[in-house]
């Protein structure tokens, strides 16, 4: 196959390039269309437009593939640990037991949060968001960890954005535990590092005054699966948001910020809540699962199937698939009955024989069954996403690093205007 697609616009041909990925991928490079021939593309929602190219994750919508680093996700939620797959998707291969170690204690070393910051979390009414506090406070980071401004070289300053690195993965999860303990009126703690990573997570955000804690392995497996399984999705309206921040050089937790901000709707990581308040009122209405799937259907109705559908994947998801299994196992272990689930499954089923939802390819997503797992983990519907964002740090931070490395340009796109051409101004009393 030539390696140029041309383009025919009236009696002219443009060249343009073609990129192929490690997968096989096609793209048509248009990133000199402009200077060259003063045509843009139009893409509302970027359906088909690659704004990078990326060897983080791999992504294949059709099959429902999820790969990081050339790793199944299958794989990884199976037998892998959170901060291993953290360390793979930001430096791109596994780490040895040193290297594990290393960052284990580095981020020990960085688990203090000043005090301020908590004065600030104390400031904010009890009926804030926990995902504006947790990106509020993130922002807030910065003021007592400046950050310096890297050099543009393409070399990174490895020290200093290891550091970086470090910091928020230390100082992120005593953040959301914080936020879920104020919700709750329990003291704001630090954790235990002589736990693992995702062990200390739980122990901070469980852990109740006046008590041992001992720890529920069913509690930290699941926890780790649904951290694993967040941790990254290629780009997407968050990453892409961190990575777009970042290109105009402000810092990496700026960027990070302003990603969670990015997940917070409930068209992205919002739909994990969104489906346990959807699966909720059904339930309150009477569990009437027909009903809600009518008004999915109805477009004079403004309710979607929350947990459906997905921007890339028109087969199934395979995080899904993953967390379907995973909620039942959970559930039963922990010997709850959740009604809930049963909504659930009801939901999936009639929606998997409906011709709408089929013509349509929709399909459950990550968020349909992860709400009832955090759930029955004792974690309040308005923390869902803020769980979602503790997975998606590492993935956050390798996009970011990733565009600093190859030192991306700023990201600006252009825009077909569609406003009144040049016109006369009038004064105040003739018009
Ligand atoms: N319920 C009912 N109809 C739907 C749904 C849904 N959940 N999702 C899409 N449709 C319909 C939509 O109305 C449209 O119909 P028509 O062609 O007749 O106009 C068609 O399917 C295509 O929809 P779209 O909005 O153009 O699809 P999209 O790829 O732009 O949007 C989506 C993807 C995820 C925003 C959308 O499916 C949705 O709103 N789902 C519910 C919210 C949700 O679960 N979001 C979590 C996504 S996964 C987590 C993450 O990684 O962010």
């Amino acid at each position: 196959m030539s390696d140029k697609a041309k383009l025919k616009i009236g009696g002219r041909e443009i060249e343009l390039d073609l990129i192929t990925g490690s997968e096989k991928e096609l793209g048509i490079d248009v990133s000199n269309l402009r200077v060259s021939s003063n045509i843009i593309t139009l893409d509302p929602g970027y359906k088909n437009t690659g704004s990078c190219k990326s060897a983080i994750t791999f992504l294949n919508g059709e099959k429902g593939i999820l790969r990081y680093r050339g790793y199944s996700i299958e794989e990884l939620a199976e037998k892998a640990d959170f901060l291993e797959v953290a360390f793979l998707l930001i430096y791109g291969e596994l780490p040895n037991k040193e290297e594990l170690e290393k960052l284990l204690n580095d981020i020990k070393e960085n688990s203090i949060i000043d005090e301020d910051i908590k004065k600030i979390l104390e400031s904010f009414p009890k009926s804030a968001h926990p995902m504006g506090i947790l990106s509020s406070l993130t922002s807030a980071l910065i003021a007592f960890n400046p950050e310096k401004k890297l050099s543009l070289s393409g070399n990174e300053d490895q020290d200093y954005m290891y550091n970086s690195i470090v910091k928020l993965l230390a100082k992120i999860p005593i953040l959301v535990a914080w936020v879920h303990r104020r919700r709750k009126g329990l003291p704001l703690d630090y954790g235990d590092y002589s736990l693992g990573y995702v062990e200390n997570i739980t122990k901070m955000m469980f852990q109740m005054p006046n008590l041992e804690y001992v720890q529920n392995d069913t509690l930290v497996n699941a926890m780790n699966k649904l951290l694993i399984l967040h941790a990254d999705h290629e780009q997407n309206c968050s990453t892409s948001t961190v990575r777009i921040v970042g290109s105009s050089e402000a810092s990496l937790f700026a960027s990070i910020s302003a990603g969670i901000s990015a997940l917070w709707g409930r068209l992205h990581g919002g739909a994990n809540q969104a489906v346990l308040e959807m699966l909720e009122a059904i339930k309150k209405d009477g569990g009437d699962t027909k009903k809600f799937m009518s008004k999915a259907k109805d477009k004079s109705d403004p309710f979607r199937l929350m947990g459906f559908g997905h921007r890339v994947y028109k087969n199934f998801d395979p995080r899904a698939k993953i967390i379907k299994v995973t909620a039942d196992q959970i559930l039963n272990e922990l010997g709850i009955d959740d009604p809930i689930l049963d909504i659930a499954k009801g939901l999936e089923k009639e929606a998997l024989e409906d011709d709408y939802f089929v013509d349509r390819k929709l399909y459950p997503n990550v968020d349909f069954y992860s709400g009832i797992i955090y759930k029955a983990l004792n974690i309040p519907n308005e923390m869902f996403t803020v769980m979602f964002a503790l997975g998606r740090i590492p993935g956050w931070i390798a996009h970011w690093r990733e565009m600093r490395k190859n030192n991306e340009p700023i990201g600006r796109p252009r825009q077909i205007y569609i406003g009144e051409t040049l016109r006369n101004f009038s004064d105040i009393e003739s018009r």
